[in-house]
């Protein structure tokens, strides 16, 4: 037997030194981790059982047959957050650039399975050249059966991609099928085809890093959900995020602890808006006030930012917040607005996490690069998943909300359960300027001092219709509060909604504007 544990110890040592201590080193030139230490870092300390560590490929192809692919390229077990179950996966770059091949990528879906036996989150660690090319179709065969669990894990477990070194080619559709994609500042990067192959079919020059970097893809094309500067950083802040979330979609969310009291007025928070409706503020600071301990978690905050999406607290309960940024555009609807909060709202509602929807915007964002754009099918997805959504749902009405934008930021018309408005509300079906124009043209027209009468019929129309209380009369504003009030109000109203049941008809699924 000692011969044998020898044995054993052996072959341990010669794995877990990964690529060998060259390309280690290579690795942490780069400013990144190994595999190994990755999953130590992210993990609870000591809580990590590897899987499948003694698995090899079988290839023999170019050469494959005399390549040692110390556990093929790809750590996986599990372990815990927070003292709760996840499984995961961290490709190994120092083994043959992390590529996949079919024994790879049969380690990697083991964990996903498992991960969906569990009913736990599932984490993928992404450093990798691709597709292993000696390995041909076995190598597209894996990652099609990944992209298949991908698919059917959504919704029924959480499923996180942190971006840690290259992802190319057809390897992007895994983290894109996945609930979140974290990158790391300027080590990620993502695309389907890299800056050679582009340089050689439309003779664009551009690097690696304005392709794919993480900075491009949370401002511009929106793939990533977060960037950070390292991979610690990235490490905590996705344990934080998974703090927020349930195990899977049969669980609620857990409840963390607070000190912060759900009966608490907040003097102060109206004057956080300014008088005119035109004025710009930031959506952040009601935020910041209301929910537990100052605290939210962003998601995209750098793509839409005329739109804010992020997990918080209310009594340690989480919440998922959709609020339009008067700060950006003014708050507007835009087609990457509606596309990042429906995606928010998706999850939320698979999750069961509640919505919680502050609404203040000028509308949608007249233009033809809009239109031709598709804004009407980009725009409809928010509708969709407003609708779809059977969480509870509350609504705050802040200040001004019009015409189409008033249906889209979860109205009473579209399922929400209950709606506040603040008295600083304007709801109507446009703003005041506009309206005034159509109706009184004539009048106005026909005046002896048009000007004069413009004004009048405009601060006419203020007065009249530019406020929370015609809504109110018709009961699709449930109340309209004092300002202060609103984290008292909205924690009652989650208490309350806490027994909602909701069922839609029967269908195999909807099919969703995309
Ligand atoms: C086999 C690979 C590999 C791959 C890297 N290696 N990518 N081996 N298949 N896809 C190996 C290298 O030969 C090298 O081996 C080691 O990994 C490290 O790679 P380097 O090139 O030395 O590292 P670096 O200079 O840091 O460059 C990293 C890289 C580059 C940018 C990722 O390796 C690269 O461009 N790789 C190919 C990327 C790619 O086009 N992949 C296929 C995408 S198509 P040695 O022994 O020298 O250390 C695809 C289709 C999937 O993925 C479709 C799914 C639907």
């Amino acid at each position: 037997m000692e011969e044998k544990l020898k044995q054993l110890a052996g072959k341990r040592e010669k794995i877990l030194a990964g690529g060998g201590p060259k390309r280690v080193a290579a690795q942490h030139e780069k400013g990144k981790m190994t595999a190994r230490e990755r999953i130590e870092a992210f993990l609870d300390p000591g809580s990590f059982t590897e899987l499948d560590t003694f698995v090899e490929h079988r290839a023999t192809d170019l050469g494959m047959d005399a390549v040692e692919a110390p556990g093929e390229g790809v750590v996986t077990g599990y372990g815990t957050v927070f003292g709760r179950t996840v499984t995961v996966f961290a490709q190994d770059f120092t083994v043959v650039g992390g590529s996949l091949g079919e024994m790879h990528a049969a380690k990697i879906c083991k964990v996903m399975d498992l991960a969906m036996k569990l009913g736990c989150p599932c984490i993928g660690i992404n450093d990798s050249g691709g597709a292993r090319i000696q390995e041909g179709v076995d190598a597209l065969k894996g990652y099609g059966e990944i992209f298949y669990r991908n698919t059917l894990a959504s919704g029924v477990i959480p499923q996180i991609s942190i971006i840690m070194g290259p992802c190319a080619g057809g390897a992007v559709y895994s983290p894109a099928l996945t609930d979140f994609t974290v990158m790391v500042d300027k080590t990620a990067n993502m695309f389907i085809t890299g800056p050679q192959v582009i340089k050689a079919v439309t003779r664009e020059d551009v690097s690696a890093e304005a392709l794919g970097g993480a900075l491009v893809h949370s401002e511009v094309s929106g793939c990533a959900s977060l960037m950070f500067s390292n991979e610690q950083e990235t490490f905590q802040a996705v344990r934080k995020l998974l703090s927020y979330l349930p195990q899977n979609n049969l669980e609620e969310p857990p409840v963390a602890a607070t000190q912060d009291a759900v009966n608490k007025r907040i003097q102060g928070l109206a004057d956080l808006i300014p008088d005119s409706p035109n004025k710009p503020y930031d959506m952040r600071d009601i935020i910041r006030n209301v929910f537990d301990d100052g605290d939210f978690f962003e998601i995209q905050p750098l793509y839409a930012q005329n739109i804010i999406t992020c997990f918080a607290r209310i009594g340690g309960k989480t919440v998922g917040i959709i609020a339009n940024q008067p700060k950006i555009m003014a708050g507007v609807l835009d087609i990457n607005a509606s596309d990042k909060a429906a995606r928010f709202i998706r999850f939320c509602d698979a999750f069961n996490i509640p919505l919680i929807t502050f609404t203040d915007t000028s509308g949608y964002l007249p233009g033809v690069g809009q239109e031709h754009g598709g804004v009407i099918r980009h725009g409809a997805k928010l509708l969709y998943a407003y609708s779809e959504a059977t969480v509870p749902k509350i609504t705050v009405i802040v200040r001004k909300v019009y015409g189409g934008a008033y249906i889209a930021m979860c109205s009473r018309h579209l399922g929400a359960d209950i709606v506040f408005a603040w008295p600083s509300a304007e709801i109507a079906v446009m703003g005041p300027d506009g309206a005034a124009n159509i109706i009184f043209k004539k009048e106005i027209e026909e005046s002896q001092a048009p000007e004069e009468t413009r004004k009048q019929k405009i601060e006419e129309y203020k007065a009249n219709f530019a406020n929370p209380y015609k809504a109110a009369m018709r009961g699709y504003v449930d109340d309209v509060i004092d300002p202060a009030d609103t984290r008292i109000k909205l924690a009652n109203a989650l208490s309350v909604l806490a027994s909602k049941r909701e069922s839609r008809p029967e269908k195999k699924h909807g099919n969703m504007p995309v």
